[in-house]
């Protein structure tokens, strides 16, 4: 169903929570008076749930002790996991889980966030999704997936609605390597060139996601701020290297003209090889790109 394991969403979690700029989450102190039900979240793409995990405490942080979240993604697979994946994590942080996909609880000393769960191909049904009025519409690791006249549409729902934006992780094409490869250029191209192909939303966005987002956001008279939430990957963090470096390998052996033959990917492959002995011998560090945004009605 979905390109994203939960396998490598659990690889990547750790690098995220340390990336995201929580700082902007303090834009969304409140409540404001119309909210005085609680916080009605929408987080699309929510995988196996990992932007409920990371914002649900910091929410309420920020004032919101009554939370209504409803997670969507069209991944059964990703979806199935989040009770558990987010019932080991609320023990490990003081906190409780309660119920299932259809009406669960995350539960703190002196706040609750109502949890439902919604299986919805976003590419397709988007109109059957109301955006919360007055509300929060939040993703990660998904703007950089989805196409232009997507974003515009969700954008045009979510601006009439009055809602809040906050989009986490948006991949902005921007990789550092180290230790410097020939390849490296070359190689980081051919990626950003697969990361706008279809993802199934149309054309992909990709390195540009946030960058257009934030545009189109202040046109529609949202007040909007960025922040970097690059990945640092080092020694620590060298099973997600690895599996990194084997997917850009795979996505720029797949934009490489003409495809076929095995000599027209040696290069890669040789690149692969040399990253792989630097990671090995602990040397390798990655940095990858990546932009928060917070929009304000
Ligand atoms: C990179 S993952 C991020 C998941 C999660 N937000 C996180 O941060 O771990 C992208 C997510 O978007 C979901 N997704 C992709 N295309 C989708 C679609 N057409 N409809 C709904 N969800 C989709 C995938 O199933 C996946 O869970």
């Amino acid at each position: 169903m979905s390109e994203f394991s939960a396998d490598w969403l659990a690889l990547r979690a750790a690098a995220d929570r340390a990336a995201r700029a929580d700082g902007l989450v303090q834009g969304l102190a409140g409540p404001p008076p119309v909210q005085a039900g609680g916080l009605q979240v929408l987080d699309l793409g929510c995988g196996t749930g990992a932007n409920l995990r990371h914002l649900a405490p910091l929410l309420a942080a920020a004032g919101h002790r009554r939370q209504h979240w409803t997670c969507v993604d069209h991944d059964p697979a990703l979806l199935a996991q989040l009770p558990a994946s987010t019932t080991t994590w609320a023990r490990s942080a003081g906190l409780h889980w309660r119920g299932e996909l259809a009406d669960a609880r995350l539960v703190g000393n002196d706040w609750r966030a109502a949890v439902v769960v919604r299986r919805l191909d976003l590419a397709h049904d988007l109109p059957a999704l109301a955006p919360p009025a007055a509300g929060l519409v939040t993703a990660s690791a998904l703007l950089d997936l989805v196409s232009a006249p997507w974003l515009d549409a969700l954008l045009g729902r979510c601006r009439a609605a009055g809602c809040a934006l906050l989009f986490a992780l948006s991949y902005d094409g921007r990789c550092l390597l180290s230790p410097a490869h020939a390849e490296d250029a070359r190689v980081i191209d051919l990626v950003n060139q697969h990361q706008r192909t279809d993802k199934g939303f149309g054309p992909a966005l990709g390195p540009a996601a946030a960058e257009r987002a934030a545009r189109c956001c202040r046109a529609l008279g949202w007040r909007v701020r960025t922040a970097a939430s690059d990945w640092v990957l080092g020694a620590e963090s060298a099973d997600l290297q690895r599996a990194l470096l084997a997917g850009w390998r795979d996505a720029a052996a797949a934009m490489a003209a003409p495809p076929g033959p095995a000599a027209s990917t040696a290069g890669l492959d040789a690149w692969l090889q040399h990253r792989r002995r630097w990671l090995a011998t602990g040397h390798s560090r990655l940095q990858v790109g990546h932009v928060d945004l917070l929009a304000l009605p």
